[in-house]
């Protein structure tokens, strides 16, 4: 008689990291926290993306940036940390006031880590916070985008259960190449509220 094998994705378990990681949602950015963030920031555009920008910026481009992010009141910056020190970032865009037909819906964008803090688990500790900050803001969809040469990116958003809805051909254009782009959402649940599935009803759609 054949036993069935159970597989568990879950083993053999990792083993608990060194390092300490933390992401937190940020009002204000001191001093030390820019300087790695601008640090960060050129260090994942030098090695390939997480950013509209394709060449690395200068220290006070990327300053007015990420100042410009804390005063737009649709978006949230999110720091990710290893260590304490800032090492990549993400931003939650809230649709305007205006676009009631897409009041549920939020979007990810600009989510990196620094290569030098790369595979310790702080993507997807960013992405859970955004995730979990979307909710509880009530939001039911977060929507996001990335360049079909992300492929770490990929892995990262499929593996967390973002659902590819489509692509676009024409996406980006890097060092001269066009490049195709992919679109993902995640259906989530709003902390204390009517399940997802009972608030938005049947999906649309073709
Ligand atoms: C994608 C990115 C954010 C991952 O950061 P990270 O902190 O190294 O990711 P994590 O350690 O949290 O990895 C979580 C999971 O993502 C997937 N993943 C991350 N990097 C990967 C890679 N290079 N190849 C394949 N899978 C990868 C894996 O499933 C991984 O889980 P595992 O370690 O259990 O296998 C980072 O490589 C990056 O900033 N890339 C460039 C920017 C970018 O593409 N941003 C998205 C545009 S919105």
């Amino acid at each position: 008689m054949s036993v069935p094998v159970q597989t568990r994705p879950d083993w053999p378990p990792k083993p608990p990291s060194a390092h300490a990681l933390s992401v937190e949602r940020a009002d204000t950015l001191s001093d030390a926290d820019m300087a790695q963030l601008c640090e960060a920031t050129n260090a994942a555009i030098a090695e390939g993306g997480g950013f509209g920008w394709v060449e690395a910026q200068s220290r006070a481009t990327l300053e007015r940036h990420f100042r410009g992010v804390l005063l737009v009141p649709e978006r949230e910056l999110f720091l990710a940390r290893l260590d304490g020190e800032v090492v990549g970032s993400a931003q939650l865009v809230r649709p305007p006031r205006n676009n009631e037909a897409q009041a549920f819906a939020a979007q990810l964008s600009h989510a990196y880590i620094a290569p030098y803090a790369r595979g310790f688990g702080l993507a997807r500790l960013l992405m859970r916070r955004v995730e979990e900050r979307a909710a509880s803001l009530g939001f039911r969809v977060l929507n996001l985008d990335v360049r079909s040469t992300q492929t770490g990116a990929i892995s990262l958003f499929e593996g967390l259960g973002y659902v590819r809805w489509g692509a676009h051909p024409a996406y980006a254009r890097v060092d001269g190449q066009t490049v195709a782009g992919f679109f993902y959402y995640r259906l989530l649940e709003v902390p204390g509220g009517r399940s997802t599935e009972a608030a938005l009803g049947e999906l649309g759609g073709d």
